[in-house]
């Protein structure tokens, strides 16, 4: 491998923090390209487990380089939070980058976060309430303040003060609450500041220094190709591209070093927040996967929704992402069911639809169509082997791979570095 490329092929949570502790085992460089502190990967080592939200699941790594790419949002207080609880835990952390052009998630937009979600009431998208939106939106907007920004004291005072003038105003009219004081926004920024500063860099240089270099890159994506803000399920998203092009333009390397595209796929479905979905099991397929799989928020605690694996999202994430391979993960999660269904495609009106559904209305009252294959009902988070796999078991993966059109290279277990088989 000389660069390789995890992202989620569905909503989210397909455990993806898994997937890249264990190739980053093999890389020198782990590289996070978007997102902020709205993910949240948990990564057990030895039985310990680690709930990473913004640093790259290398850290955990002492050997390898970590680098926040320019197309992440970051909340320094959460990063130096973060990098404490890993000192804490006994890792050592010398060789964490983050890039001079990524933006800085401020106390205002956290507010317009918590304020936007409360005014749409019923309409409300699920944020996190971690001012993600409202950042990428400054960064949109063009009035967004860079870690570059944070790291001279006097730049920082002008942007900081057009922003407080633009936002606090909108406080006072518009969501009728008090702003913010300058004084205490700006002190406590420039502490974080000094605290961040030795790991300050131009990413985009390092990131293609290294890969000239010939050392092994992997890029970990954060949320899932179905919340994509250009090709997910609108507005029922996320504020970033957790797509491949995403991980291109959030690292500043081009497409044609991305290779080994490695699609993380749960064997079954979830979501979070609304939004359509339509393989959703409200009955008690969708309990048993939710107490089976512990499918609740690792952040928020919040219950996940939850379906059986439609191939229609994995296929149309295979097309987006241009996959190399799928990684299977939570195949034991199906362990205790007499039968299995897969989601291969959707009727609308009667028709079978040929393309994934770009309209959220259609999408709502497509007809999910279902093939229904025999369980294994056998305990498979012991199998260190493909061919230890039950046969209904590799049955089950490969006509996933058949589905979408993509070969398998990976095929999870159990939560554990060592349940990990891989066929590629
Ligand atoms: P996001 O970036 O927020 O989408 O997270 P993620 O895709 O990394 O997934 P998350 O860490 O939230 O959830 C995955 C959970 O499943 C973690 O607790 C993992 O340890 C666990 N896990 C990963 N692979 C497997 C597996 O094959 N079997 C079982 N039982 N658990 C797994």
């Amino acid at each position: 491998m000389a660069t390789a490329m995890v992202l989620g092929t569905q909503w989210g949570d397909e455990g993806k923090g898994k997937i890249v502790d264990y190739l980053a085992q093999k890389a020198d460089v782990v590289i996070r390209s978007q997102g902020g502190n709205n993910a949240g990967h948990t990564v057990v080592v030895d039985d310990k487990a680690f709930a990473l939200r913004l640093l790259p699941s290398g850290i955990l790594f002492s050997d390898k380089t970590c680098i926040i790419g320019s197309g992440v949002v970051v909340n320094p207080e959460v990063l130096l939070q973060e990098l404490d609880g890993m000192k804490e835990k006994g890792v050592t952390i010398s060789k964490l980058e983050i890039s001079t052009r990524a933006h800085v998630i401020m106390p205002y937009h956290i507010r317009i976060d918590e304020e936007d979600e409360k005014l749409k009431g019923d309409a409300k998208i699920g944020t996190t309430k971690n001012g993600i939106g409202p950042c990428y939106a400054d960064k949109i907007n063009r009035v967004g303040i860079r870690i570059g920004d944070l790291m001279d004291k006097d730049i920082f005072a002008k942007k900081l003060r057009v922003n407080l003038k633009l936002k606090n105003r909108l406080f006072e009219t518009y969501y009728g609450c008090q702003g913010f004081d300058f004084d205490t926004i700006y002190q406590e920024y420039l502490g974080y500041a000094d605290r961040i500063r030795p790991y300050v860099k131009d990413t985009n240089y390092s990131a293609n220094v290294y890969i000239n270099e010939g050392r092994k890159v992997l890029f970990e994506g954060a949320q899932a190709t179905m919340l994509d803000i250009d090709h997910g399920t609108y507005p029922f998203c996320t504020s970033s591209n957790p797509t491949a092009g995403g991980a291109c333009t959030g690292s500043g390397v081009g497409p044609r070093r991305m290779e080994n595209i490695v699609g993380v796929v749960k064997a079954y479905t979830t979501r979070v927040g609304a939004g359509p979905f339509p393989a959703e099991q409200n009955n008690e397929i969708g309990e048993y996967l939710r107490n089976t799989g512990h499918e609740f928020g690792t952040v928020t605690g919040r219950p996940r929704r939850c379906g059986w694996l439609d191939t229609a999202v994995v296929k149309y994430a295979a097309m987006l992402n241009s996959l190399d391979y799928l990684a299977i993960t939570r195949l034991d999660i199906l362990d205790d069911l007499d039968t299995i269904k897969i989601c291969t495609g959707y009727r609308y009106n009667g028709q079978l639809l040929p393309e994934y559904p770009a309209s959220l209305e259609v999408l709502e009252q497509v007809e999910p169509v279902y093939e229904e294959m025999p369980g294994w009902k056998t305990d498979i988070s012991a199998c260190k082997t493909y061919d230890e796999l039950p046969e209904a078991a590799r049955k089950y993966v490969e006509r996933i791979s058949e589905l979408v059109g993509v070969p398998l290279g990976i095929v999870s277990v159990g939560p554990n570095r060592s349940q990990t088989i891989i066929l590629q």
